[in-house]
């Protein structure tokens, strides 16, 4: 039986449980000095979040053939990347939130400057852990094909690009176009690559394929991120696990402020379809792929 897709099916469930295994592997002990540094990455990656990600990295891996464990450093790098841009996301200097999956945020207990710190390190980190050898069948053409993507990913064309359009978007009515962009770039960026990375790190050099895959992330992507708008909206703090409403209460541009929320369900529901219509050549390999696609437009936190 298919689960509902506000949840996700038992092997996905299962992928997540190796993802933080492989988390808690890679982020520095928190005995070695600094601690207090090493204390608050641990804490903006570790102990909660859906390891959307991750998932994705694995769902393309194993639609191109692969599950072993050439996944993990893609999936751990993603990851870290997203976590620390949390961390910077919920800075007084940004979104000044103190809530993030259930928890207070990095700099409500740590500190600001330990905060910003962190996700300093968070992200060079992910860098290094992509680099990282592999002990078998390595190709570093392969490697560096993917720092390339995480680097384009996370850099000014876009998560940080997209961050800077949201910062410079508040109070200003955007179009439906300049919205798209931004989501695009804040969001779906790293969506879109963490499809990549798993099928780069499966071994995929079909172009034809790859594009297709690419077509999916952006479209994965921009309904994660209208979700995550309808759910600022509709959602309970306690389920969310950060403060909902925030986004009228700074004036930010969303989806359903610019067209409404019936149209941003109507919307979710046509990026869904193309999502799947993207990868629907990779047929039954691509199954948790498409359970992926449902999930990020259904979610209920
Ligand atoms: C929240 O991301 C921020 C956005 C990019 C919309 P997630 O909803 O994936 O957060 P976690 O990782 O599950 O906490
Ligand atoms: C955050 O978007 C996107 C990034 C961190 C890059 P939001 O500001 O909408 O995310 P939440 O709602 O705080 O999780
Ligand atoms: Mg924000
Ligand atoms: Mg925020
Ligand atoms: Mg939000």
């Amino acid at each position: 039986m298919t689960p509902a897709s506000t949840d996700l099916p038992a092997p996905l469930k299962a992928l997540a449980g190796r993802a933080d295994d492989a988390l808690a592997r890679v982020l520095p002990g928190e005995d070695l000095p600094p601690t207090e540094l090493h204390r608050a990455m641990r804490y903006a990656v570790l102990g909660g979040g859906k390891r959307l990600r991750p998932l994705l990295v694995y769902a393309a891996g194993h639609a191109l053939g692969s599950d072993g464990p050439v996944l993990d450093a893609p999936a751990c790098a993603v990851e870290i990347i997203h976590a620390y841009s949390l961390v910077h996301d919920d800075l007084p200097a940004m979104d000044d939130d103190d809530l993030r999956r259930g928890r207070p945020t990095c700099h409500i207990v740590f500190g600001e400057a330990m905060a910003i710190l962190a996700g300093d390190a968070l992200q060079a980190l992910a860098f290094e852990i992509l680099a990282d050898d592999e002990p078998e069948g390595d190709d570093p053409a392969q490697r560096i094909a993917m720092l390339r993507t995480l680097g384009a990913a996370c850099g000014a064309e876009g998560m940080a690009g997209g961050q800077a359009f949201d910062l410079s978007a508040v109070g200003r009515k955007l179009t439906l176009e300049e919205l798209e962009r931004m989501h695009a770039y804040k969001t779906g960026a790293l969506i879109r690559a963490s499809v990549r990375l798993g099928a780069l790190a499966a071994g995929c050099r079909d172009q034809d394929l790859l594009e297709r895959l690419d077509r999916y992330g952006h479209a994965v992507g921009l309904a994660f991120q209208v979700r995550d708008d309808i759910l600022d909206i509709e959602g309970e703090s306690a389920v969310i696990g950060k403060t909902a409403g925030k986004d009228a209460a700074a004036d930010k541009p969303t989806f359903p402020s610019i067209i409404g929320l019936d149209a941003s369900r109507a919307r979710l529901a046509a990026l869904v379809d193309e999502a799947l219509e993207a990868i629907s050549p990779l047929g039954a390999r691509g199954e948790w792929l498409a359970d992926l696609a449902r999930y990020s437009a259904a979610r209920g936190h």
